[in-house]
C-alpha cells in the first residue's frame, strides 16, 4: 500500500521543551491509525507538525510522497489534508452553513454546493435544523459534528482528527465515531489522536501508543486490545 503520510526521526519542541522526541510512523493509502497517550504525551504536537502549524526542530514529515518542506498549513489543506484540531476547529463566528461552505470551497469539485449540501444535512439532520445558527453558539457536540461534516462535504485525502471524542456523552461519542467509520470505508485515509484507548483501537488498523514524546509500542489494534495489561502499564487506564 501507499504511505500518504509518514514522520521519520520526528522532533518537536516549543522553545526549551522538547514536547515530541525521535517519533517515526506511517499512515498508508486507506488506513486509519490511531496514536494513543496519556495528557501531555505529545499527541496534538504531532498533529500540528504534520499540519505545519508548527515547524519540526528535525527529522522528516512527507505528505503524499513529498517532503513537507516549507509548505503551508493552507496549502497542505488544498492538496487534500483536513486537520480537525483539539476543540473542533470550527469558525465560531460564522453560521453553520457558512462553515460548510468556507470548507467545500477550500478544494473546489464539480458538485454544486447546494448538491453536496444534501447528504451531510441527511447525515447530520441536526445541523441541518441549526443551519443559520453562529457555530459558536452550538453544543460543544454539534460543534464535533459541524467539524466532522466539514470533511463530509469535501472528502480530504488524509483526515487528522485529535480526540473526537473529548467532552462528549456517550451517544455523541458513537455518533462522531460512527462519521469516522463511515469515513474509513469510503477509502479516506484517517489518522486519530485519542485518549479513549478503547473507541480508537475498535476503529483504527493499528496503533502507536506515545509516551512523553515517544513511541512506546506500535502494533495492530486487535494485538494492543488483546494486551489490556501493556496498555495499563503506559497508559494508567485503557478506558
Ligand atoms: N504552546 C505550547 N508551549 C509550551 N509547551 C507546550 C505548548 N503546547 C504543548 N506544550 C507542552 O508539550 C507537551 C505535549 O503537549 P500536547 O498538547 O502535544 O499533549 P497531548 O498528548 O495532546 O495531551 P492531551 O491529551 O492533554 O491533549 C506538554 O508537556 C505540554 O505542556
Ligand atoms: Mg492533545
Amino acid at each position: 500500500m501507499a504511505e500518504v503520510l509518514g514522520a521519520k526521526d520526528l522532533h518537536l519542541s516549543y522553545g526549551p521543551i522538547n514536547a515530541v522526541r525521535g517519533v517515526s510512523f506511517h499512515l498508508d493509502e486507506g488506513e486509519t491509525i490511531a496514536v494513543i497517550g496519556a495528557n501531555g504525551a505529545g499527541k496534538t504536537t504531532i498533529m500540528r507538525g504534520l499540519s505545519a502549524l508548527i515547524k519540526p526542530k528535525s527529522g522528516e514529515i512527507s505528505f503524499l510522497g513529498e517532503p513537507l518542506g516549507r509548505r503551508k498549513t493552507s496549502d497542505l489543506a488544498r492538496a487534500g489534508m483536513l486537520h480537525i484540531p483539539e476543540g473542533r476547529g470550527t469558525i465560531g463566528g460564522l453560521t453553520v452553513l457558512e462553515n460548510l461552505r468556507v470548507a467545500y470551497d477550500i478544494r473546489p469539485n464539480d458538485t454544486a454546493f447546494a448538491a453536496a449540501l444534501e447528504p451531510v444535512f441527511n447525515h447530520f439532520p441536526r445541523l441541518s435544523e441549526r443551519s443559520s445558527q453562529r457555530a459558536g453558539s452550538l453544543s460543544g457536540g454539534e460543534q464535533q459534528m459541524l467539524a466532522l461534516a466539514r470533511a463530509l462535504i469535501n472528502p480530504p485525502r488524509v483526515l487528522l482528527v485529535d480526540e473526537p471524542s473529548l467532552g462528549l456523552s456517550p451517544v455523541m461519542v458513537k455518533e462522531a465515531y460512527q462519521a469516522l467509520a463511515g469515513f474509513q470505508s469510503s477509502g479516506m485515509s484517517v489518522m486519530l489522536v485519542e485518549q479513549n484507548v478503547r473507541m480508537a483501537l475498535r476503529l483504527a488498523d493499528r496503533a502507536y501508543v506515545l509516551q512523553q514524546g515517544e513511541i512506546v509500542l506500535e502494533g495492530p489494534s486487535d494485538d494492543l486490545l488483546s494486551k489490556p495489561e501493556v496498555l495499563d502499564a503506559y497508559l494508567g487506564s485503557h478506558g
